[in-house]
């Protein structure tokens, strides 16, 4: 058999070293040696070879407006979206398709190929779903790309969100959005719940919620999220995004909470970067993290990914499409420090956003779509510690970005240094 492509020598997350031929786009074998003759050939020795990063929450239609029209002084959710609503009325077709693109490229070079991106469907112009639409068909054959429909002012506060959130669903965005913390009342958001998660059983779809982004305790729109997916037989389908509230509430009710979402198959979506960043803004102090219940999640059985939400927005000044900064953060804020959780950081944003988006073509597996990253790391640990460069990324089966290995460190003063920070004895992961 001979190979379009041949990934040699590298180390897959398992610590298995092997050979990935590749087909068209297709992964055809992963052997310890492949000695076939191949088109190219891709060096990866003593690299960590893995599936590609998967955002599952972004926002492209805000992304890389960072100053546009001013910015967010308070650094609060509230401010961010009514400097959003300052924007909406600028936003033209070309400008936000343009950013959307460069956007993409950013996520390329840094091997993330695959988003779920929310798109405001409250501006009466859907522009920016037009041009969302129109950026998946450009990317398909290097990023999966998923449209979220989201009335970002709420289903009932924005007059036409309605509407316009049914009209982008027929347009062809792919999921149901919502957001009920920010509806007038708690009893108008959980109504916009029922009906989001009857309009996605009706049509087929995928929820994907922006659920109790807030540090109200007594937000418990999640409890209702969970009731309608079991009503509804939408289990596997839903996803709950931030959850930050839970940072808050009653232990108690957690405790009974936790179970009811595992049990309802309804993923949850924590975002670190943004969530440290907005939440605990009304405190004094102790402040509070404003970060879901991560470790606690994940012991009660519900599938948890890490999204990264927003890149140079109204809501976050910061951000580079980099998956390992997410990975890196939310290690941190939910102490997730042990080599198993490192590790698992890891898988959460790559295997387990993958499974949370549906994308069963993606992963290291013969028969699998051949989209990977090679990273400048030796395991999983190690690139999330140095957020590790990526030497190589792969999509569909060819090569799309590059980057030249630095074999030697930095010098001191004129001194070769003594720290080359990659050769380090890795941690036993368990
Ligand atoms: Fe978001």
């Amino acid at each position: 058999m001979s190979f379009d492509l041949i990934v040699k020598g590298g180390t897959l997350p398992d610590g298995t070293v092997a050979d990935i031929g590749i087909k068209g786009d297709k992964i055809a074998a992963i052997e310890a040696r492949i000695e076939a003759a191949a088109k190219s050939v891709v060096d990866a020795s003593g690299n960590l070879v893995s599936q590609p990063f998967v955002d599952p929450h972004f926002h492209m239609d805000a992304t890389l407006s960072y100053g546009l029209p001013r910015i967010n002084a308070s650094g609060t959710l509230l401010e961010g979206i009514s400097l959003w609503g300052e924007l909406k009325p600028l936003l033209t077709h070309e400008a936000v398709k343009e950013r959307a693109l460069a956007y993409c490229d950013w996520a390329v070079s840094m091997g993330l190929l695959a988003i779920r991106t929310h798109v405001d469907t409250c501006d009466d112009r859907l522009l920016a779903v037009e041009a969302l639409l129109e950026v998946k068909k450009e990317i398909a054959p290097y990023i999966d790309l998923q449209l979220v429909a989201f009335p970002q002012d709420g289903l009932y506060r924005s007059p036409n969100a309605r509407e316009n959130t049914i009209r982008a669903l027929d347009m062809g965005v792919d999921i149901v959005g919502g957001i009920p913390h920010f509806e007038r009342t708690m009893a108008d958001g959980t109504r916009s719940m029922t009906e989001l998660c009857e309009i996605a059983a009706e049509r087929g779809l995928m929820v994907d919620l922006h659920c109790d982004e807030t540090d109200d305790p007594l937000s418990r729109h999640i409890e209702q999220l969970a009731y309608e997916t079991q009503r509804l037989g939408l289990q596997g389908r839903v996803a709950g995004s931030h959850l930050t509230s839970m940072h808050s509430m009653d232990n108690y009710y957690v405790s009974k909470l936790l179970p009811l979402i595992a049990e309802a198959g309804v993923s949850a979506i924590p975002n670190p970067l943004i969530n440290i960043m907005l939440q605990g803004r009304h405190d004094t102090y102790p402040k509070r993290r404003g970060m879901t219940r991560v470790p606690e999640m994940l012991k009660a059985g519900i599938r948890v990914g890490w999204g990264q939400d927003c890149v140079l927005d109204p809501w976050y000044s910061l951000g580079t499409a980099d998956m390992l900064d997410v990975a890196f953060m939310g290690l941190h804020v939910a102490q997730m420090s042990s080599p198993a959780d490192m590790r698992r950081c890891f898988d959460m944003v790559t295997k387990v956003n993958a499974e949370i988006m549906g994308l069963d073509h993606l992963g290291l597996a013969v028969g699998k779509v051949a989209s990977l990253v090679v990273l400048d790391a030796g395991n999983p640990i190690e690139a999330v510690r140095l957020r590790a460069e990526r030497l190589c990324v792969v999509a569909r089966g060819k090569v799309v970005a590059e980057r030249p290995k630095r074999d030697t460190a930095l010098s001191i003063k004129g001194r070769p240094a003594s720290i080359n920070r990659r050769h380090v004895v890795p941690p036993q992961v368990n």
